[in-house]
């Protein structure tokens, strides 16, 4: 085991259901792997469908004492769990790099980024308001509550191990829901690590419960939870099929799903728009996290104006990128999750070659072997190419040329998907203009990187439903009950 950490008691092989540390029922364990070298890291409980209904009734079991707390009292915990995750940086962004590969820097800004969702939901809590609604008659008083919809579930992708449990989980335990919380196969060390400092952090037995499984038992897990009428909620962060799988399956227990699915962001440069603005961004949407981030640029228009000054900086940022194992001091581009990954994208770069496309830079796995991929730039690709219609989710950034607004328009909404789009541009009419007509549930106007804790998250078309961060994120987790109140006299 290659993790050097300062608290070593973060590092667990077991899972977390109803307060106790325990094993899988039928007593297996999966191994985990870095990705950077494929060394085991550790080991967590194969679970299965049993497992999780047993977290389910733990989850249960924990509710109506959280629920009835204080909203400020369930905003405390979640401070002080935010504080405890603060404190472990270090460690938990080393545990996030071994398991999912992203570099050291980028790791601790996503346990940055983990937190704020944790700070954000404790001051949310308190605002869980409901409404005064005029009556229709003089002798009735409406009244609407907000209420926590009860035991919530979360099933969380390997590309944030740590920020898309804690984006999540914050908001339903602020709601006062307890939650299950299934995190990829990959990369459940971050998942159980979080576990262990919330109930360092007072969060009581049973409000948070961590089911792990392998790639082979996870869609039992999650037919398990699909299937259970305790659950009323499912927040999912994953693949668009998987998506739709969860959903229909949660569909006979009638609960509320929020989905944040694939994307196929686009990023259009205008000519008006500020060359070395534009560049760091397209190399902030692009490369983040190696391009494995729902949010990534995945197709880059370029303006015919600037096209060739564009493809010629953006080219050079992209060459002094670092490729390496995401431990290893200055390297900005780590591995791919899995050989499966390195596969998928060496297939649409190879097409898109074939096909008469050029790569200005990269093309290929990388030399060092493994999961590694050249971070890759092509020019001369076209909308007919696989890369400019499926989600490439690798350091590969095709560069596409347009003349006029409205063809950028249709290119950009020509997708099935509506994550994430960006687009730079100084003229202010237009900065609007084109922000109203994209379709997609967010837009990055002269920035590469839209993702806070603040503001609401999520997308449309076929790249989800909900929304999670900012103020809405609770809505996921309540329900809206409506009070009439008669034989009011004056
Ligand atoms: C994602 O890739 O699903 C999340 C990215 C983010 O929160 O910025």
């Amino acid at each position: 085991m290659s993790l050097v950490l300062t608290d070593r008691s973060l590092v667990r092989s077991h899972a977390y259901v109803g307060g106790e540390w325990c094993e899988a029922e039928g007593g297996t364990t999966v191994p985990v792997e870095d990705p950077a070298n494929g060394q085991v890291i550790g080991s967590v409980p194969e679970m299965h469908g049993i497992d999780a209904v047993r977290a389910i009734a733990a989850a249960a079991a924990a509710l109506p004492t959280w629920r009835e707390e204080t909203a400020a009292s369930r905003g405390d915990s979640l401070r002080k769990w935010s504080a405890a995750v603060t404190a472990a940086t270090d460690d938990l962004a080393a545990i996030v790099t071994a398991e999912s590969g992203k570099p050291l820097a980028e790791a601790r800004g996503e346990v940055a980024y983990a937190a704020s969702f944790l700070d954000w939901y404790a001051e949310e809590a308190r605002r869980a308001y409901g409404e005064i609604i005029p009556p229709p008659q003089a002798d009735k008083r409406l009244l609407v509550i907000r209420q926590p919809i009860g035991v919530a579930a979360a099933i969380t992708p390997w590309n944030f191990p740590a920020a898309m449990i804690l984006r999540k989980v914050a908001a339903a335990l602020a709601a006062g829901c307890s939650m299950v919380v299934k995190p990829a196969p990959q990369t459940p060390l971050t998942a159980l690590a979080l576990a262990t400092l919330a109930e360092r952090a007072g969060i009581p037995a049973g409000v948070l419960n961590v089911v792990t499984g392998s790639l082979a038992s996870s869609r039992d897990i999650g037919t398990a939870i699909c299937e259970s009428p305790v659950v009323r909620a499912l927040s999912f962060t994953g693949s668009t099929a998987a998506g739709i799988a969860l959903a229909q399956q949660a569909a006979a227990t009638v609960k509320k799903v929020s989905l944040e699915l694939g994307g196929n962001a686009s990023l259009v440069v205008f000519d008006d728009a500020d060359l070395e603005a534009a560049v760091a961004g397209a190399v902030a949407a692009k490369f983040r996290n190696a391009g494995q981030t729902c949010v990534c640029a995945n197709r880059i228009y370029v303006q015919a104006g600037i096209h060739d000054a564009f493809v010629e900086h953006f080219t050079a940022a992209v060459r002094g990128l670092k490729v390496g194992p995401g431990a290893e001091r200055d390297v900005t581009v780590g591995p791919l999750i899995d050989s499966r990954a390195v596969a998928k994208v060496t297939g649409l770069v190879d097409e898109a070659l074939a096909s008469g496309g050029v790569a200005n830079l990269g093309g290929k796995p990388d030399g060092r072997g493994g999961h590694f991929f050249e971070p890759t730039v092509l020019t001369r690709v076209n909308a007919s190419m696989r890369l400019a219609r499926e989600e490439i989710f690798g350091p590969v950034a095709p560069v596409f040329r347009f003349e006029t607004e409205a063809e950028a328009l249709e290119l950009a909404n020509a997708t099935e998907f509506g994550l994430a789009s960006y687009f730079f541009s100084r003229d202010v009419s237009r900065c609007f203009r084109v922000a109203e007509q994209l379709e997609c549930g967010m837009v990055g106007i002269n920035t590469g990187m839209l993702s806070t804790a603040v503001a609401p998250f999520g997308g449309v078309k076929a790249s989800g439903i909900g929304r999670e961060g900012g103020r809405y994120g609770m809505d996921e987790y309540q329900e809206l009950k409506y009070l009439c109140f008669g034989e009011i006299h004056s």
